[in-house]
């Protein structure tokens, strides 16, 4: 059995944050930021905003793309770098939200490669005959989780979500997949506190060790080099070419991170989705947005092969082949 994208839908917050903006907040300019990232702008939730609410919306969406109604969705993966909570599962807090009441629901962190491990893992049970429809969400309330006293993380990140409906295809769909991790990395980028490590106290809090943490230049070399590798990879693992890809569409972290990978894959630019300027960094919700922009713009097309490739935290990335069905 094929497992493909049925739906697709995304929702952002109102509040554009320009980096004008953050001037006045921390020691940068407009100038650095667009240089050293491409980032013009990013959109920030209101205060009483969780993941679960962003992701709800997009869901709402998806499935309605999908023409489907919630109680037709089997099962949810949140993926999700900044959950409601520790527990219950986000996942859980969408299906309540949605009233998709004969999912079952869960989450999966793998930072923001997370909506590329919560859809290749939704595909798994599609291809097995075991479930029929399932939503796979990236949503982020980052706004909430930077230290807005950091200027080398805080003009990255933003808020957003986007959702698709994974369901049996009968041409294209998923035609391969690359997953890796490599743990030794996992200091490199990180939220220290909060968890049984270094569980809330009054020092983690006066240390700001709540706020994410992160060495830039090592993420950056890390981030290019997994881009390039994955790519590869998972577009010699469905027997094709990088010639044979309509579009690449990448996690959406930094520009200089993707021209940097498109340098070494030698692939144009002009074929790749680019939405980083309006949204910064969103993690696990970058690809789904992105994607979501790129078909409803009228960019990608039936018959389209996609590379959708992510990497983050954990260190984690991977990569997926989809031919647009
Ligand atoms: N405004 C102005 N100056 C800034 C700044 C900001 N917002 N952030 C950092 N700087 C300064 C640094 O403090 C440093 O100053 P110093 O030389 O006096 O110490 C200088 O700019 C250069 O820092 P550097 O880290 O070398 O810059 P960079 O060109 O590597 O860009 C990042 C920094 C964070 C943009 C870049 O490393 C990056 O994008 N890394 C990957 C981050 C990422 O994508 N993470 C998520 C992956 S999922």
């Amino acid at each position: 059995m094929r497992a493909g994208i049925i739906g697709i839908g995304s929702y952002l917050p109102d509040n554009v944050v320009t980096n004008t903006e953050l001037e006045k907040i921390v020691d940068t300019s407009n100038e650095w930021i667009v240089e050293r990232t491409g980032i013009l702008s990013r959109r920030t939730a209101e205060k009483h905003i969780g993941s679960s609410d962003l992701g709800a919306e997009a869901a709402k969406l998806a499935i309605k793309n999908a023409n489907l109604k919630p109680e037709d969705i089997d099962m949810i993966i949140s993926a999700s770098s900044t959950p409601d909570h520790t527990f219950p599962a986000t996942a859980c807090i969408i299906q309540d939200k949605i009233k998709a009441t004969n999912a079952a629901a869960f989450d999966i962190q793998a930072a923001c490669t997370g909506f590329v491990y919560g859809l290749i893992t939704a595909a798994q049970y599609i291809m097995t005959g075991l479930y029929k429809n399932i939503l796979v969400v990236g949503s982020e309330v980052l706004s909430k989780m930077v230290d807005w006293q950091d200027r080398n993380t805080c003009v990255l990140f933003g808020d957003g979500a986007g959702a698709v409906v994974v369901s049996q295809v009968e041409t294209g769909g998923v035609l391969s997949s690359v997953l890796g991790a490599d743990g030794s990395g996992a200091s490199l980028l990180e939220l220290p506190a909060g968890g049984t490590r270094e569980p809330a106290s009054f020092e983690t809090v006066e240390n700001r060790r709540h706020y994410i943490k992160m060495n830039g230049n090592e993420v950056f070399k890390f981030a290019v080099k997994v881009f390039e590798d994955c790519t590869r990879q998972v577009v010699e693992k469905a027997n094709l070419t990088l010639n044979d890809i309509d579009f690449i569409i990448p996690h959406q972290a930094n520009v200089r991170i993707i021209d940097a990978a498109l340098k070494r894959l030698n692939f144009p630019k002009d074929r790749v989705v680019i939405n980083l300027d309006k949204y910064g960094n969103m993690s696990s919700a970058s690809i789904p947005v992105a994607m979501h922009e790129a078909l409803y713009s009228g960019k990608i097309e039936k018959g389209h092969k996609v590379v959708l490739v992510g990497f983050g935290a954990g260190l984690t990335w991977g990569a997926v082949l989809l031919e647009w069905s």
